[in-house]
């Protein structure tokens, strides 16, 4: 989904840092290495290993990797990368941590595709070890509709127009980025990638259905309180021995 996003994800995303320091107090409270899944171009485990910890990025889109690859080279951070899928891998030695952050648990499109990502992970963790991740909270009002765009501008001067397509049965949101350049209108390139959205009561009973205890949901990343309007949905939930 993301191989045509991976030249545009930084320019559109690089400079998002709400969530950072959320992750790294995470990894420092639960231990490396860390394991993030659809670590992408690196946002947040770039941010990890500057801070000292050890951690393994794995993500489906090579081209997104070559991004953080890059990033490691030029500034020798302890960073493993793999190229996999977070509904079936397989780590050499099980980790006390591992995060999701940005909603790449919303990628998983399907039922199925959900438990097979928890069940990969209880599989990976160290007995006791703990799963963090955060999804955007769905509101009914937005969900009213079927179909929307909005327009932005991103950093060097590119526009991005986005087209949101609902599925309220599948509880999809196809998402299709057209970018531009400002100045002369001429398409540099698109992307289109799917959220599944989840409501807070069905991600608990996904994390029981797997082998996890859900500790805690907050509704942001200065550790707020869940409610409706948070914006965001972070769940903390430890391996049941
Ligand atoms: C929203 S981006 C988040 C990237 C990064 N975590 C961040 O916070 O900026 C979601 C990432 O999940 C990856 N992804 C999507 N489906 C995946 C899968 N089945 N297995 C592994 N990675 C996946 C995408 O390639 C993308 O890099």
């Amino acid at each position: 989904m993301y191989n045509e996003f991976a030249p545009f994800y930084d320019l559109e995303y690089g400079n998002k840092k709400e969530d950072v320091d959320f992750y790294l107090d995470v990894a420092n409270h639960y231990g490396d290495p860390v394991l993030e899944l659809g670590a992408g171009t690196g946002r947040i485990s770039v941010e990890l290993a500057q801070a000292g910890h050890h951690v393994i990025a794995l993500d489906s889109s090579g081209p997104m990797l070559e991004r953080l690859r890059s990033k490691i080279k030029d500034r020798d951070l302890e960073i493993d990368t793999i190229l996999g899928d977070m509904q079936d891998f397989e780590l050499p030695h099980p980790v006390p941590l591992c995060i999701m952050p940005f909603r790449t648990f919303a990628h998983n499109l399907s039922l199925k595709d959900q438990l097979d990502t928890l069940y990969s992970i209880h599989d990976n963790l160290q007995p006791g070890a703990f799963v963090v991740f955060d999804l955007f909270v769905p509101l009914h009002h937005v969900l009213a509709k079927t179909e929307w765009s909005e327009t932005f501008t991103l950093e060097n001067a590119v526009t991005c127009t986005s087209l949101v397509r609902h599925d309220p049965v599948a509880q999809r949101l196809n998402i299709k980025n057209q970018y531009f350049k400002e100045d002369d209108d001429s398409p540099v390139g698109m992307a289109e990638y799917t959220y599944r959205y989840m409501f807070p009561s069905e991600v608990e009973l996904l994390l029981h259905c797997t082998g996890f205890d859900c500790l805690r949901i907050y509704g942001g990343f200065q550790g707020e309180p869940y409610d409706y309007f948070s914006g965001s949905m972070i769940f903390v939930a430890q391996k049941v021995q």
